[in-house]
């Protein structure tokens, strides 16, 4: 039920209130869940979503950020193929189903086999003729002899045939999987269909690392979530067509003005070619635009008007909503119809705390995330000082969009140096790896949880989105400097 935005919110952030510490019901911290929505269905095990700006999110930092249970948005600022590669380049990267095993013909001789089965230590499935895609048989490293041998001589003459194969359908589920790789005693399951055309792989290796960690995000089979930013003009039809063939997981539509006629076409259009991919849309900052994209049939709404540290648009243009005011009074027109994602202003591990009990179910961090080593960019090293910084920059600074326009691979339009800049780049200093700073992340909000009173954010924000006012202590200039400066 939409609820109306309380008073003591209106102008207000991060900075502006702390949490009243509540009776710890917790034992042990590392226990805590943290697990949220990202959009209706997906979840993740950290609420925490890298920014898809060119200095915060290609295919290293998404791998990254899955791996810890948060999600990366491969920027737009490329032209469409690079960016369905950095897509696939994250989809390949791990997983259970190796979904393009390597083949090789059952004619190919041992010599041919060698580099990639004993040197590189993959298996190859053996096809009955080049370029067949038809299973005949398995080749792995103890198949071959170590001591001397006719190296001209056939895979076929060392394989396992198919006969003797354990096989599986190519939609078997991970249970089903493990049950026949234990069973069996095997580390190599291939999948093929009725025709036996070859569907992938499932090695137990890649089973036992999905046990190992349980919090990676990841799809149903087994390979590392990934999102990527679309925009709403121009050929962002296309390059949506592009990411979810290269398997995307959630796309994105981002303007800096989501609550628009230009947003409602392109959602329009998006869901005419792809009506069952999960998508997020933004950005706004008032009940009514949340409203908007909700009927608009976005799967989650990303909020944040002009908070984040590369961003301009409060200074150049006064149009803006103080970014807890924005989480909030989203969260009231929507309460938990939608996912909220609080996009920008986070300064301090605290911020994510308080936007994701006032109403957000994840945060979309930029700067924090962009001194380290999985953003993109290089290292400058101060001569004199020796001290080393990375550059962040807004996605409209006059760097990024020359960038894009540099990179792109079809003609500026006419009026693409008409805009004036609403972003500006800056340097950050160098944090060395995220998965330090996402542990630490990991940990503050363990911690936050813990003085809440609750043993899991879920319950935690359960307890206090409906009145968060109860649980805020309101700060004045006094108490705020006695918080926060050191
Ligand atoms: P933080 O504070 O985490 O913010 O660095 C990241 C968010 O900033 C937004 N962004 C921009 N906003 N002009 C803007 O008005 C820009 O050029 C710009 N570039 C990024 C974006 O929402 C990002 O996630």
């Amino acid at each position: 039920m939409p609820k109306d935005l309380e008073l003591e919110f209106i102008g207000r952030t991060y900075d502006d209130f702390l949490f009243r510490p509540q009776q710890s019901v917790v034992a042990t911290r590392g226990e805590v869940s943290l697990r949220t929505r990202l959009t209706r269905a997906l979840e993740l095990a950290l609420p925490v979503v890298s920014a898809n700006m060119d200095s915060v999110t290609g295919a290293h930092m998404a791998k990254t950020l899955a791996l810890e249970g948060g999600l990366g948005f491969i920027h737009r600022g490329m032209p469409v193929v690079a960016q369905a590669d950095k897509v696939r380049d994250v989809k390949r990267s791990h997983g259970y189903v190796v979904e393009q095993p390597f083949t090789l013909p059952r004619t190919a001789t041992l010599r041919e086999a060698h580099e990639l089965v004993v040197d590189k230590g993959f298996s190859a499935l053996i096809e009955e003729s080049p370029g067949s895609g038809i299973l005949a048989g398995l080749l792995t490293a103890r198949d071959i002899p170590w001591f001397d041998v006719d190296e001209t001589r056939k895979v076929e003459e060392f394989m396992t045939p198919l006969a003797r194969l354990h096989v599986g359908p190519p939609d078997i589920g991970l249970e089903k999987a493990e049950q026949l790789l234990f069973e069996n005693r095997i580390e190599k399951l291939p999948l093929i269909d009725r025709d036996h055309r070859i569907r992938g792989l499932i090695t137990k290796q890649d089973v036992i690392l999905h046990h190992h960690r349980p919090q990676v995000s990841t799809d149903q089979k087994g390979r590392l979530r990934v999102g990527a930013a679309i925009g709403a003009t121009g050929d962002f039809l296309e390059r949506a067509d592009a990411l979810v063939e290269a398997g995307v997981d959630v796309l994105l539509i981002d303007i800096a003005h989501g609550h628009s006629d230009v947003m409602q076409r392109a959602v329009e259009g998006f869901r005419a070619r792809h009506a069952d991919v999960p998508l997020i849309c933004g950005n706004v900052g008032t009940a009514e635009g949340a409203r908007f994209l909700a009927d608009l049939g976005a799967d989650a709404v990303k909020v944040g008007i002009g908070p984040g540290r590369g961003c301009r648009t409060r200074i150049e243009t006064g149009a803006g909503v103080p970014q807890l005011q924005a989480v909030r009074e989203t969260w009231c027109a929507l309460g938990e119809e939608l996912p909220i994602i609080a996009d920008g202003g986070v300064r301090q591990d605290k911020d994510i705390f308080l936007a994701l009990v006032c109403g957000a179910s994840s945060v979309m961090l930029g700067s924090v995330l962009s001194g380290t080593d999985e953003a993109p960019g290089t290292l400058i090293e101060d001569p004199a000082s020796g001290h080393k910084m990375k550059i962040y920059r807004g996605m409209t600074s006059p760097q990024a969009v020359f960038q894009a326009l540099y990179e792109s691979d079809e003609d500026p339009a006419e009026d693409a140096f008409d805009t004036p800049p609403e972003g500006q780049e800056i340097q950050v200093p160098y944090r060395g790896s995220v998965i330090d700073i996402v542990q630490r992340i990991r940990g503050h909000l363990r911690s936050a949880v813990s003085y809440a009173g609750a043993r899991s954010l879920e319950e935690a924000r359960g307890a206090i989105v409906q009145d968060p006012l109860r649980y805020l202590i309101p700060l004045t200039e006094a108490s705020r400097r006695e918080s926060y400066e050191r």
